[in-house]
């Protein structure tokens, strides 16, 4: 986090914004019964009086509800149905078809002090899924009616100053809203935020950036209200920071008047010379601090961070970043992780997006919603560009709200290039390509009124011919490599690049496809009937000047759509890498082109016991200039490095070690070797991290691999290993990576898939250590040594929460 001067905290006080997460009470209710539903529903004047809903007034027993902390995902906690409707979504029961385990009841008791009384007060839910009714007090409060947007209800009026409160929340996730997992419960963090009766818009805060002569001038405008009840004379400032904390700029809009329940814009410019640039190198962000003053007196202020960039993507060369040309190197992701569903905590955002860098990723694409604060604030700081998505396409007022709320959210985030408006939408596109057309131009509109400095687009499969493209800034084609080279030359004009591509399906850690036992290869070899492999659409996008790149479907594999097999497959299989963030060996191909660093990957493993004699293939990707390969230290030929390809051979399979050796400009630049393992004998646990933050948020995130006697990992193990977590911390998740494997992601016990699993521990808020033991699980494994870690957890400042 970025360091803030005690100054600007200073300025910060009035407001405050209070983390919600922690100490809730949860039950499940019905999709239809009433009586199982706290007897909400029954049809018999629900709605009739305000004040009546006891379940959210003091009395109500929620002694036996489930104590828990948010962010929360029930989908990921049931068991799987085999249910073909519920293929796409992971096979949870989750629909109207499950009432009995679609509806979820959130309650908690909270307290507002007598001080509060004349300020206003706010709850804000970062996203939930998915259809929302809030209570306070027994008072109906609000609704919401979608999956991944962000909402929130002023409670001013229905608080109890000085005194307990009840807040709960009916979290019904009948409808879907997408055609993969989703989660369902409120999956994002939730805020509790009080500011004064003059303050500022929710999102208004905007800073725009424009450069010439290594200068940077800053628009800055905000809106500010004035929810008091007389008029109020306001000006505002903007003290502008520099990541280190120091002031490197101010300013000040002259004085306005603002009426009792009006609002008014403000705005003025500021000038930073020699600006350091945001880039996917050095992200470099600024912050502005607002603040708006009556009569000398600070009554509201807010930061916003931004960067100083351009992005500007070309017809005939490309995209360009700060002038330079840059090629996208994207993945598409959706918002799910081993263990932990939809409810990511953020450190966890923070290390998928690690895992897409370290493979050489520069870009991810929010496929097919709005992603959370943490994964656009994680994107601003670790220089991933973004493509920003909306879910629903649509200028009916649902689905305008909704593009409304992405764009006022993150407009000011220099990780995001482009605005995308939808994916796919086949009739806007070709039965309806006449309303497509208007509804597609409406959206741009509102994209260009809200954030004039980016470009709007959509992920199109079809030939962006008709319908929604017409409206479009730049043209995405997903898929078809035939498409784009014919329209570049019709249209040479319009600037292009792939919006989604890909889809090459593997099976981390497995080298044959076998439909009987629902496995991919992991070579490069797979793809479905629409889509690509991993060499050949980077082929096609690497080396097109006028391309500006692309977005591979998927970084990660996702819960549902198990491609190409059905039960007992409950994930995709699309993934560069598992749904732990394990890597598949295509990740190295992209390492090997996508990264800046000489790279050499040798697969598969050499542990065929039984093929003796049998042909196995053997590849590497690399970028080096040419690669040796040796079996038991006997060379079997040398080969050149296509560009954009691979190497491979055909290899007698017979124990004993494999060897790659990569030469650059004829010197050996990178040796990998496989060796033939014995047995596992005992378990290996590692941690990314070793001390975490005693915050109750944090999260450490573990390797689990089995070792033979040499200490060796042994890449095909799948023994069961159980795990004991004792002191200051909980297992939040367990995963390994295997699309067929349904053991439970919250069991503290989890089988190895292909030598490896993955558990997720989080800190508690007190501080001290974690202490985990993993052990073989069931009796009838071969002896394994047992592994313990211990990771402290340190004392930290906490984010301001409700206690
Ligand atoms: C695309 C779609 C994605 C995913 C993918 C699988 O058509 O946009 O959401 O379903 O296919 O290949």
């Amino acid at each position: 986090m970025m360091a803030d001067s005690p100054e600007a905290l200073a300025v910060l006080a009035p407001r405050e914004q209070l983390l919600f997460d922690f100490d809730w009470k949860f039950q499940f209710g019905h999709g239809s019964d009433p009586a199982r539903d706290l007897g909400f529903g029954n049809g018999q004047g629900d709605f009739a009086k305000t004040g009546d809903f006891a379940f959210a007034k003091a009395k109500f027993d929620d002694s036996k509800w489930r104590a828990l902390n948010l962010p929360h995902d029930w989908a990921v906690e049931l068991p799987f149905v085999h249910d073909d409707v519920q293929q796409s979504h992971g096979y949870k029961p989750v629909g109207r078809r499950y009432p009995e385990t679609s509806v979820g009841w959130y309650r908690r008791e909270f307290e507002i002090p007598a001080s509060d009384l004349g300020r206003r007060i706010w709850v804000e839910f970062d996203g939930a899924f998915r259809d929302v009714l809030i209570f306070v007090n027994g008072c109906f409060i609000g609704r919401n009616d979608h999956g991944y947007a962000p909402f929130r209800f002023d409670l001013t009026d229905f608080l109890a100053y000085g005194a307990k409160n009840y807040i709960v929340a009916r979290v019904d996730a009948s409808f879907g809203d997408g055609w993969f997992y989703e989660g369902a419960g409120i999956y994002r963090h939730v805020w509790l935020t009080k500011t004064d009766a003059v303050h500022l818009g929710r999102w208004e805060s905007t800073v725009r950036t424009s450069l010439s002569n290594n200068a940077a001038t800053l628009t800055l405008n905000t809106v500010v209200a004035n929810e008091g009840k007389l008029t109020e004379k306001a000006k505002v400032t903007w003290q502008i920071l520099d990541a280190a904390g120091r002031t490197v700029a101010r300013a000040e809009a002259a004085e306005r008047s603002i009426e009792a329940d009006g609002s008014t814009n403000f705005t003025t410019t500021a000038r930073l010379a020699t600006p350091a640039l945001w880039s996917v190198d050095a992200p470099n962000l600024y912050s502005a601090v607002v603040t708006v003053e009556t009569n000398g007196k600070a009554r509201d202020a807010e930061r916003v961070s931004f960067g100083v960039r351009t992005a500007v993507f070309d017809a005939d060369k490309g995209f360009f970043l700060n002038g330079k040309s840059l090629k996208i190197q994207g993945t598409c992701n959706h918002h799910d992780h081993a263990g932990v569903g939809a409810a990511l905590p953020d450190r966890l955002q923070w290390f998928r997006l690690a895992v897409l860098r370290e493979m050489g990723g520069n870009a991810v694409r929010t496929s097919h919603n709005m992603p959370t604060p943490e994964w656009v604030e994680a994107c601003d700081r670790m220089g991933m560009m973004m493509m920003c998505e909306t879910r629903q396409m649509s200028s009916n007022p649902e689905g305008l709200a909704q593009l409304e709320t992405m764009i006022k959210r993150y407009r000011n985030s220099p990780s995001i290039i482009l605005w995308s408006v939808g994916n796919e939408e086949w009739q806007l596109q070709n039965e309806m390509a006449e309303e497509g057309a208007k509804i597609a131009a409406t959206m741009v509109r509102r994209c260009h009124e809200l954030d004039p400095t980016r470009v709007v687009s959509a992920a199109v499969n079809g030939d962006n011919e008709q319908g929604v493209s017409d409206a479009f800034d730049i043209i995405g084609f997903n898929y078809s490599l035939e498409r784009p080279d014919k329209y570049h030359k019709e249209h040479p004009k319009r600037p292009l690049y792939g919006s989604e591509t890909a889809s090459a399906i593997s099976t981390r850690g497995v080298y044959s496809t076998d439909p009987l036992r629902n496995t991919l290869s992991a070579y490069d070899v797979n793809h479905t009937s629409w889509s690509q492999l991993a060499e050949e659409w980077w082929k096609f996008y690497g080396t097109r000047e006028w391309e500006a790149g692309g977005f591979a479907w998927t970084g990660f594999d996702y819960r549902g759509e198990p491609t190409p097999y059905g039960w007992p497959s409950i994930n995709s299989e699309f993934g560069i890498v598992d749904m732990c963030g394990f890597p598949k060996d295509t990740f190295f191909y992209y390492k090997a082109w996508w990264g800046a660093e000489p790279a050499l990957h040798l697969f598969p493993h050499w542990n065929f016991a039984g093929k003796e004699g049998e042909e196995i293939p053997v590849w590497v990707h690399s970028n080096l200039d040419e690669v040796e390969l040796l079996l038991n230290g006997k060379s079997l030929g040398s080969q050149k490095v296509p560009r954009l390809g691979h190497v491979e051979w055909k290899v007698k399979y017979q124990p004993g070690v494999i060897e790659a050796r990569g030469t650059k400009s004829g010197k050996i630049a990178l040796v990998e070797k496989r060796e033939t393992t014995g047995p596992a004998v005992a378990i290996r646990l590692t941690a990314d991290r070793v001390e975490l933050d005693a915050d109750g948020e944090d999260v450490a995130i573990l390797k689990v691999e089995a070792l033979d006697k040499e200490g060796r990992p042994v890449p095909t193990a799948n023994n069961l290993i159980g795990f004991k977590v004792s002191g200051e911390g909980a297992l939040i998740g367990v995963g390994n990576g295997d699309p067929n494997c349904q053991e439970s992601d919250k069991e503290p016990k989890r089988s190895l898939f292909n030598g490896l699993a993955q558990v997720i521990l989080q800190s508690t808020r007190k501080p001290g250590e974690i202490r985990i033991e993993a052990a073989k699980e069931g009796w009838d494994g071969p002896e394994l040594t047992p592994a313990k870690l211990v990771i402290a957890t340190k004392k930290v400042q906490r984010r301001a929460s409700v206690d």
